[in-house]
């Protein structure tokens, strides 16, 4: 072997070796919440190091080191806070500093025994009164739990929070400069997708992430409120300012009024800045379509969209499992069709709440070259839900027609303590390595029986929803989900009896996805499918 081979084979064996540790230390589901029972003990292990694994500034809790946490978890869940303490105490860390963390351990480990979710339902059901907790991620902000409360959402004028929109700036850099080096430059324009939920149990970080890649700041009033932003200097920024179109979902339209608002307003600011074009790709844009089109200010600045008042939701996600499309292209239009609606205010101060503007978002849409959306928690991922190819698969899919050129499609998770971004393919390749065939999730998913082998179809069905939106599966994917639950003869005679209409719905989305050109499947195996199939509807109709 030569000088450069063994080179080459050292990189790529390291490269094996860190996808490996990724895969490794995600923090993988092992089963479902069962309404009004205490979380069992079995898989502490893993929620308590990351709890343990955070700085929580706000509680005087610097995180444990990553070398020793396992360890120190370890101890404690064996022996407790004190052996914990004493542990860490001889690998030189001081009590003072180290206490705080396992009582924030004991106090989780406490509340994860109880439960009093049924009892809180009855109350609801009576009319009672309910106490209210923040609603979160259990490792962001572990206040969360005892669960069974009345979920209170959070001040939306205090969004973005100092935190959120230090975070943000990580994210923008981060997801900028992985662009630049895919493609040697920066994106003229974005789409991003923003939720409800996800704000407030991050307090705003993908606020804040579209606050950075238009380069302003949040400034707030004299009742400490987020109404206004102001730029930060092209000096201080060190790059252009990015064009963002803001696909927000119904809920974030609710729930973040003010907010819509603030990033409408940010981005009419940016489009008046007196600044070089080739600085500002809101400026040139706008100044493009005023030009071109003749139009106003008003026309050519609107680029916060969410469904009509009082609707939500694309509909992309209810299309796709109904098979009932025929070209992806429909699906993107859908999108559309159902996002197409503004927000904000116009130049002389008027409300602009949720006016048709399929004009103005087609044109918006027609720049995007990269489109982005934040995961806020461990609990749902890619595949878990189908909201998340509804959103960012319906706007990539509506970008890809009207840019002419399917966009970059970036994630991120604010779920470690380094920012990772990733492409959508590398998104969907962890999420079924880490869930869909990892073992430990599907056998835990089979505990739950019929409500299991749901899961395990829904995870292929949302798998398939990023093929239809985005083509972003590989092959191996389809092969595999087909070779772990339909070709293994044990396997299949588990969810056969567990639940024969979800494996009859897994065995036809298979086939789908080969019939769409999504899985170039081997004649062999389309064969078995179909006799797989067939003999599931034997079962179902009482044949066999
Ligand atoms: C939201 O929080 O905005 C949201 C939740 C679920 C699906 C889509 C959006
Ligand atoms: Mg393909």
């Amino acid at each position: 072997m030569s000088e450069i081979d063994s080179k080459q084979r050292d990189e790529k064996v390291f490269e094996l070796y860190e996808q490996l540790l990724e895969i490794e230390q995600r923090l993988i589901p092992t089963g479902l919440h069962l309404f009004g029972r205490p979380s069992s003990a079995g898989e502490q292990i893993d929620l308590f190091k990351m709890i343990a694994s955070f700085d929580r500034p706000e509680h005087g809790i610097r995180a444990l080191p990553q070398e020793l946490v396992e360890d120190a978890v370890r101890e404690f869940l064996e022996h407790g806070s004190d052996a914990a303490t004493r542990l860490l105490e001889g690998q030189g860390l001081k009590p003072e500093s180290t206490r705080p963390v396992f009582a924030l351990l004991e106090s989780v480990s406490a509340k994860l025994q109880t439960n009093t979710e049924i009892d809180a339902l009855i109350r609801a059901i009576r009319g009672e009164f309910i106490e209210p907790g923040p609603g979160a991620d259990i490792i962001q902000n572990p206040d969360v739990l005892p669960t069974g409360r009345n979920t209170h959402a959070i001040n939306p004028y205090s969004v973005p929070s100092a935190v959120a929109f230090a975070r943000g700036e990580v994210v923008a850099t981060s997801l900028l400069e992985r662009y630049r080096n895919e493609h040697g430059r920066f994106p003229e324009a974005m789409a991003l997708v923003l939720w409800g939920l996800d704000n407030i149990k991050t307090q705003g970080e993908g606020v804040a992430q579209a606050l950075w890649l238009l380069g302003v700041q949040p400034v707030r009033d004299a009742l400490n409120r987020s109404t206004s932003v102001a730029a930060i200097p092209l000096a201080e920024l060190g790059r252009p300012r990015i064009d963002v179109v803001m696909t927000v979902s119904g809920i974030f339209r609710d729930l973040f009024s003010p907010t819509v608002q603030l990033l409408d307003k940010a981005v009419r600011l940016v489009a008046q800045l007196d600044e070089p074009l080739e600085q500002n790709y809101v400026r040139k844009h706008v100044h493009e379509q005023i030009a071109q089109e003749r139009c106003e200010l008003d026309d050519a600045a609107v680029r916060v969209f969410s469904n009509a008042p009082g609707n939500y939701g694309t509909n992309v996600n209810f299309m796709v499992m109904d098979s009932s499309w025929e070209r992806e292209e429909t699906l993107g239009d859908l999108f559309v069709t159902r996002k197409c609606f503004a927000y904000g205010r116009d130049s002389r101060g008027r409300a602009i709440d949720g006016r048709e503007a399929r004009v103005a978002m087609d044109r918006a849409l027609s720049r995007v070259e990269a489109t982005y959306q934040n995961i806020d928690t461990f609990e749902i991922g890619l595949t878990d839900v189908d909201h998340y190819f509804e959103y960012l698969g319906g706007v990539s899919k509506a970008v890809e027609k009207r840019a002419r050129a399917r966009p970059a499609i970036y994630l991120s998770d604010s779920l470690s303590r380094e920012v990772k971004i990733r492409t959508l393919e590398e998104s969907v390749r962890l999420e079924t390595r880490t869930k869909t065939l990892n073992p430990k999730w599907y056998e835990g998913m089979l505990k739950h029986g019929f409500r299991g082998v749901a899961e395990i179809e829904n995870h292929v069905s949302n798998t398939f929803g990023w093929s239809a939106t985005a083509d972003a599966v590989d092959d191996w994917i389809y092969a595999e989900v087909a070779n772990t639950f339909l070709f293994d003869e044990t396997m299949l005679e588990r969810l056969r009896e567990l639940n024969p209409h979800s494996a009859h719905a897994l065995v036809q989305r298979l086939l789908e996805a080969n019939g769409r050109g999504y899985w170039d499947a081997d004649s062999t195996a389309l064969e078995k499918l179909r006799d797989i199939s067939r003999s599931l509807e034997d079962q179902l109709e009482g044949v066999a």
